[in-house]
C-alpha cells in the first residue's frame, strides 16, 4: 500500500498554522469560493485571527484538518478536514475547500476526499461521515457522489443568497458501503 495520505494527484499534509493562515486569509477574499463554502455571508478573515484559531484547534484536537498538496508542483491548494466527532457512535462530519480555483474540476477534490475517507474508515474506525452542501453547488455534489456519498435528505430553504432561499442537501457515506466500492482501489 502506498503512503496512507498519498494518491495519484494529491497528498494530504498535517496543518501548519503559520503557513496555512495567510493562505486561508487570501482565499477568504474570493467571494465565489466563500459563497460555495460557508453559510455565513462572505467576510474577510485576517491571517492573525486564523492563525490563533488554527493553533487552538490543534491544541484542543477538535478536528483532523489536512492541507491538500498537488504532487506535481507540491503546491498547497486547499484543505480537507474531519470534525464534529461522535466517538461513541462512530460518526463525523467532513468539510473540503480548494482555494486555488484554477484547480477546480480537475479531480483534485475527489481524490482528497477519498484519501480522508480512507483515513476515517480504516484508521479512525468511523462508521459514517456526513456533509452538507448547497443546492447550487453542482460541482461539489458531483465530486461527493464520485467519492461515495449519497443524498440522504435536505434542509429546505435553509440559507439566503442573492435575495432568495436555498436548500442544503445532506449527504452521507457509510463504512461498509465505502469499503466494498473503494478500498480495493488502494490495494492494487
Ligand atoms: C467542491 C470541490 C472540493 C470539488 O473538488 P474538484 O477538484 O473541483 O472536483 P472534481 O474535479 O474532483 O470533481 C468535480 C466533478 O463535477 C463536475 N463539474 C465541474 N463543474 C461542474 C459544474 N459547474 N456543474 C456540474 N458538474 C460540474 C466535473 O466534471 C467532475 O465530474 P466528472 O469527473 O464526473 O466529470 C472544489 O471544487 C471546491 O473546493 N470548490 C470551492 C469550495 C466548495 O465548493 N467547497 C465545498 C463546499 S460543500
Amino acid at each position: 500500500m502506498k503512503n496512507l495520505f498519498t494518491g495519484e494527484l494529491v497528498c494530504l499534509g498535517a496543518p501548519m498554522p503559520s503557513i496555512d493562515a495567510p493562505l486561508f486569509s487570501k482565499w477568504s477574499r474570493d467571494t465565489e469560493y466563500m459563497r460555495l463554502l460557508d453559510t455565513d455571508p462572505p467576510t474577510l478573515a485576517s491571517a492573525k485571527s486564523l492563525q490563533d484559531e488554527f493553533e487552538k484547534r490543534l491544541e484542543d484536537q477538535t478536528g483532523h484538518v489536512f492541507r491538500i498538496h498537488t504532487l506535481a508542483e507540491s503546491k498547497q491548494i486547499g484543505f480537507v478536514g474531519l470534525f464534529g466527532f461522535d466517538w461513541a457512535n462512530g460518526n463525523s462530519w467532513v468539510g473540503i475547500g480548494i482555494g486555488e480555483r484554477e484547480y477546480w474540476g480537475k479531480g483534485y477534490g475527489t481524490e482528497a476526499m477519498t484519501l480522508v475517507l480512507r483515513y476515517a474508515f480504516t484508521e479512525l474506525n468511523l462508521h459514517r461521515v456526513s456533509l452538507g452542501v448547497f443546492e447550487f453547488n453542482a460541482r461539489a455534489i458531483q465530486s461527493y457522489t464520485k467519492a461515495g456519498f449519497v443524498v440522504e435528505g435536505l434542509e429546505r430553504k435553509f440559507m439566503n443568497r442573492e435575495g432568495r432561499r436555498w436548500d442544503i442537501i445532506n449527504m452521507g457515506v457509510l463504512r461498509d458501503e465505502w469499503m466494498k466500492t473503494y478500498k480495493g482501489n488502494f490495494e492494487k
